[in-house]
């Protein structure tokens, strides 16, 4: 019974609608540091789409920071290991669509 409703919840995990979106970014949170257009306590999603833009695998990249977080000069971006990879990946190409 138990195995039935773990498969059952990760069905739906699985066609939940993806969203791609800053509603995605408002319901993963993002929101709390990141805005499209305004730097908060980490770059604008627009200032990323610029920085990756023309980089070699750069929604890969956007995908895995999304996921690991990120160390660069500023304040750490937590990880946030409750995001798919899919999910990220379709975030980060909607990033990458900013610019
Ligand atoms: C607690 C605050 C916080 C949250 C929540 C957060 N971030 Fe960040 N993020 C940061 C900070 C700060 C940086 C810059 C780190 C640095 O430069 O050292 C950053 C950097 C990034 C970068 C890399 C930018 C670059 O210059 O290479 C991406 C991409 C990113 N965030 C996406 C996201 C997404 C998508 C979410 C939501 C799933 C998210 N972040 C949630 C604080 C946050």
């Amino acid at each position: 019974m138990k195995r039935i409703l773990s498969i059952l919840i990760a069905a739906m995990a699985v066609s939940a609608p993806v969203l791609a979106n800053e509603e995605f970014a408002k319901e993963k949170k993002c929101t709390k540091c990141h805005a499209t257009d305004r730097v908060k306590t980490g770059p604008s999603f627009r200032e990323m789409a610029k920085k990756y833009t023309g980089q070699a695998d750069a929604s890969a990249k956007l995908a895995t920071i999304i996921i690991k977080g990120f160390k660069g000069t500023g304040e750490e971006m937590p990880a946030n290991p409750q995001i798919n990879e899919a999910d990220a990946k379709t975030f980060a190409n909607w990033i990458l669509s900013l610019k």
